[in-house]
């Protein structure tokens, strides 16, 4: 077990950029495995879930070079190019690498089994191995194949028309990518909108993809082109130092080449109701998303409310959004996130039990939390619950805190985020 000791600092200053989107990351290697010619990527990122992504498609047969850098060359083996993979595909801690490659598989015609991390095989597949099963997927598993491992005997698959319970991109991706499988069309529509990574890229790379109101559609046989991709730094990752920013006095913090998808922004519309200094600047596209460099600097936080549309676009960044409203003024309420308590860990139960042993007065709801904001922390120990987000929050949390707060399990931040520290150590100065 690693442990993490952090301290109260002085104000963080200085540029810093943050490593490459996970969920595009994760993405163009699946997408660029099926596509046909040479696709070149820069700003991969280089951690543990989307290196597995990448490993994974490379047992399925797919060309891809320097794993492990942040340039990968993907030699693209067409829609029907995948073949059989040897041994079991393991996703590691990612409910992106495995949902989405489960949509991939279902209709090929050969058999895998994808299994993870013990987090990844409590998480529900049923959410995706249900619909699948309605386009004529073959899929099995722990539970019936509600849980991982997941086996997948590839089969013939018809487009549905389905509409899922919950907003979820993943639900969304993997129906999109079984989709170029099926016969006919495949439409999702969702409650909310998901963040539209899958729907962006599929696009540049020549797929029709139809769009009205919440339904995205996608008729089977498309072929894919190969293309250049500039990975955008992951607002995700950002999202620690806009908070850390804001809640240290004397802040002033440029983060640069931020993806600003809309889809992904909740957490600055959140940030700046609460009244943080954020500015973003530069904006411009690479390629397929938007991007921009961000200044954000110290203010004072005042409670505030985050419910419905918002959650699906700040749906990452609750964690470090929970310490924002542990040191805001008044309350900070957050409800119908019931998806939280299925993520990398319960991250509802996580971030109360750490915010309590730091002083901080909270009510959990099954769908949310109620925070009652505090001027200082108080140090602690806390536990991650092996979950990456969970940990880089207390991490920042430390920063605000009377007294040394010790991070457990720290080791999970390479899932998401390897350079984090490094990346906080230089705004010390
Ligand atoms: C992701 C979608 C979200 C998010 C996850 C990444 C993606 O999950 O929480 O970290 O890349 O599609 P859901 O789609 O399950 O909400």
């Amino acid at each position: 077990m690693k442990t993490i000791k952090v301290n109260i600092t002085k104000a963080l200053k200085g540029e810093i950029t943050v490593s490459g989107d996970k969920s595009i990351s994760h993405r163009i290697v699946m997408i660029g495995g099926i596509a046909e010619g040479r696709t070149r990527v820069t700003g991969f990122l280089t951690a543990e879930d989307t290196i597995n992504s990448a490993r994974a498609m490379i047992s399925l047969g797919a060309e891809i070079e320097g794993i492990g850098t942040e340039t990968l060359i993907i030699k693209g083996k067409g829609l029907r190019g995948l073949s059989e993979p040897e041994n079991i595909l393991d996703l590691g801690n990612s409910g992106t690498g495995i949902r989405l490659l489960m949509g991939l598989l279902a209709g090929q015609s050969f058999f895998s089994v994808l299994t993870g991390d013990a987090s990844l095989r409590k998480r529900p597949m049923a959410r995706v191995a249900e619909p699948l099963r309605q386009m004529g997927a073959n899929i099995t598993g722990r539970e019936g194949g509600k849980k991982a491992p997941i086996a997948i005997t590839g089969s013939k698959l018809k487009g549905i028309d389905y509409k899922s319970p919950i907003a979820s991109a993943q639900v969304k991706s993997s129906l999109l990518l079984a989709g170029f499988y099926a016969d006919g069309e495949t439409s999702i529509t969702e409650p909310m909108k998901s963040r539209d990574h899958t729907e962006r890229m599929l696009r540049f790379f020549g797929a029709e993809i139809k769009e009205k109101d919440l339904t995205v559609s996608i008729k089977g046989g498309q072929r894919l082109n190969a293309g250049e991709i500039v990975v955008p730094g992951d607002i995700s990752s950002a999202a620690f130092f806009l908070v850390a920013a804001s809640i240290v006095e004397g802040s002033d913090v440029v983060i640069k080449d931020v993806g600003i998808n809309p889809t992904r922004t909740g957490i600055i519309e959140v940030l700046k109701n609460m009244g943080a200094d954020i500015e973003l600047f530069n904006k411009r596209d690479f390629g397929f998303e938007p991007v921009a460099d961000i200044r954000v600097r110290y203010a004072p936080l005042k409670g505030t409310t985050v419910s419905g549309g918002l959650v699906p676009r700040t749906i990452d960044e609750f964690p470090i959004l929970c310490i924002a409203g542990a040191l805001a003024d008044g309350e900070t309420i957050i409800r119908d996130a019931k998806e939280l308590r299925v993520k990398e860990s319960d991250r509802i139960a996580a971030m109360a039990e750490g915010l309590r042993r730091m002083g901080v007065e909270i009510e959990e709801f099954e769908d949310g939390l109620r925070i009652v904001g505090v001027e200082r922390l108080n140090g602690a120990r806390c536990r991650s619950y092996s979950d990456h987000r969970v940990a880089m929050a207390f991490i920042i949390a430390g920063l605000k805190a009377d007294g040394e707060t010790v991070v457990e399990d720290t080791e999970w931040i390479s899932t998401s985020f390897p350079d984090f520290m490094n990346k906080l150590n230089s705004l010390k100065g």
